[in-house]
């Protein structure tokens, strides 16, 4: 049996924890394979909206099995207030959620190192979530991690004292000022590692390759979205795992060949949060207004999410790099209203037309190129079927479905789980 995964096409908060919670009741498993606390997936449904970090989507349902994968970076502290806020909701957390001995563990340290960092960059700051994602996946390239296996074995709290001594001294070298009570945030770390230790530890790998012979259906849930790659993104605004197709593979030790289903989700405009470019960043009333009535503030982090036009050329790259089979166009509803839309379907790169991603995006290399849509006024929000829709809502699918040679085979129109129409 194939793994499907699902994926975000554009820089994050595309709606996937939405649709992972969608398509949970057609999977046995559901399994997060890269990225950390740094994510916020959301998902509404009997009028409750949840908010998960490192916990997979597919947790509310009862016949799915959650892995977080080996290619995830746990930070305890934020995982146990993720427990705790799933408890008044009596899920079998023991038998439903499982951890891979082989993921990586984010020390109080770390959190302090990615702080200390983003302040010595200045002004070139990446914008980081400050989770400590990027000195956790240092310490793991690096070989000096500590993975949640290691907590299963004598003298873990030994290798634990090294690490983070050695990352003091990192922190004292970037020079920064930075107010902090270690002691406390260790005591905080060892109360959360117990919890940790309380759910079931497993060798991931080996699990989901006895349960693809046994014939189970599993959906890969990735964090982030492929502008934030690592190797494919907007480098060096990007977070810093492969949040691309691959990424599923090494995240979770499934082969290629074992692939089925990409979906790759995008709103049908584009955010960003953190810093780095964004060719069709709007600062008008447009951006202003996209913004308002989409609620663009980050899930994990409150800040305002910068908003623009769609953009083809980068979402374009993104179905090649992910070998996307079917899209999922999230948010329509919050173009309802406007006049004309736009969609970039070139750049404009030192006097030239080119319909690729440079190297080089900086907003005085880079001017997008538009294609100009009638808008729709109707309101979205309590359709049902695709034969409901709009006129210029038709246009602006079959357009896109044009331009991207996939088919988008999910229109999502408001956040409860409720509000989302197959095509
Ligand atoms: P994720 O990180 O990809 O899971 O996305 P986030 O949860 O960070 O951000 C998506 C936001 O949009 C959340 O607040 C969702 O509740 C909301 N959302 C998802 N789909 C839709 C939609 O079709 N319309 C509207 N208006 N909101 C949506
Ligand atoms: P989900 O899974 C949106 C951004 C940060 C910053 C950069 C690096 O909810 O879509 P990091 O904390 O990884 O060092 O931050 O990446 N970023 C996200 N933006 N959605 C996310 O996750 C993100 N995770 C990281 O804002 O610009
Ligand atoms: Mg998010």
């Amino acid at each position: 049996m194939a793994v499907d995964l699902l994926l975000g096409l554009q820089w994050g908060d595309e709606g996937k924890g939405k649709i992972v919670d969608v398509l949970t009741k057609n999977y046995d498993i559901i399994a997060r394979f890269q990225g950390g606390p740094n994510a916020g997936h959301t998902l509404e449904f009997d009028g409750i909206k949840h908010v998960l970090h490192t916990i997979p989507s597919g947790i509310f349902h009862k016949n799915a099995i959650n892995i977080v994968g080996n290619g995830v970076v746990i930070d305890p502290v934020i995982f146990k207030k993720e427990l705790d806020n799933l408890e008044k909701f009596d899920i079998d957390l023991k038998s439903k959620l499982l951890i891979s001995r082989k993921a990586h563990l984010i020390l109080p340290t770390h959190r302090l190192l990615d702080a200390a960092s983003e302040t010595a960059k200045g002004k070139a700051k990446i914008g980081s979530t400050l989770k400590g994602i990027g000195p956790t996946y240092m310490d793991k390239t690096g070989r000096n991690g500590m993975r949640v296996g290691d907590l299963e074995m004598e003298g873990w709290k030994e290798k634990y004292r090294a690490l983070a001594d050695k990352h003091e001294a990192m922190i004292a070298f970037h020079g920064v000022e930075l107010q902090y009570d270690l002691k406390e945030l260790e005591a905080e770390f060892l109360t959360a590692v117990k919890t940790l230790k309380s759910l079931n530890f497993i060798d991931s790998e080996e699990y989901l390759f006895q349960a693809q012979k046994e014939g189970k259906k599993i959906l890969a849930e990735g964090a982030q979205g492929s502008l934030l790659d690592i190797d494919f993104g907007t480098y060096p605004f990007v977070t810093s795992s492969n949040t691309t197709a691959a990424g599923a593979c090494t995240g979770l030790g499934v082969a290629p060949n074992r692939i089925g289903e990409v979906f790759g989700i995008f709103k049908a405009y584009a955010t960003r949060v953190g810093s780095g470019p964004f060719p069709t960043e709007l600062f008008d009333e447009d951006g202003a207004t996209m913004g308002r009535i989409g609620n663009e503030f980050g899930a994990t982090t409150g800040r305002p999410r910068r908003c623009g036009w769609l953009d083809l050329v980068a979402l374009k790259y993104a179905v090649q790099v992910n070998g996307v089979t079917a899209l999922m166009m999230m948010k329509g509803d919050v173009l309802s209203g406007f006049e004309k839309l736009k969609v970039c379907t070139a750049y404009k790169y030192k006097g030239e037309k080119i319909s690729h991603l440079p190297y080089n995006i900086e907003s005085e290399n880079v001017t997008p190129i538009y294609t100009e849509m009638e808008g729709w006024a109707k309101d979205l929000t309590q359709l049902s079927a695709p034969d409901q829709f709009p006129q210029g809502l038709n246009a602006y699918i079959d357009f896109l479905e044009k331009e991207l040679e996939v088919p988008i085979k999910i229109v999502s129109v408001g956040p409860d789980r409720t509000q989302t129409i197959h095509r």
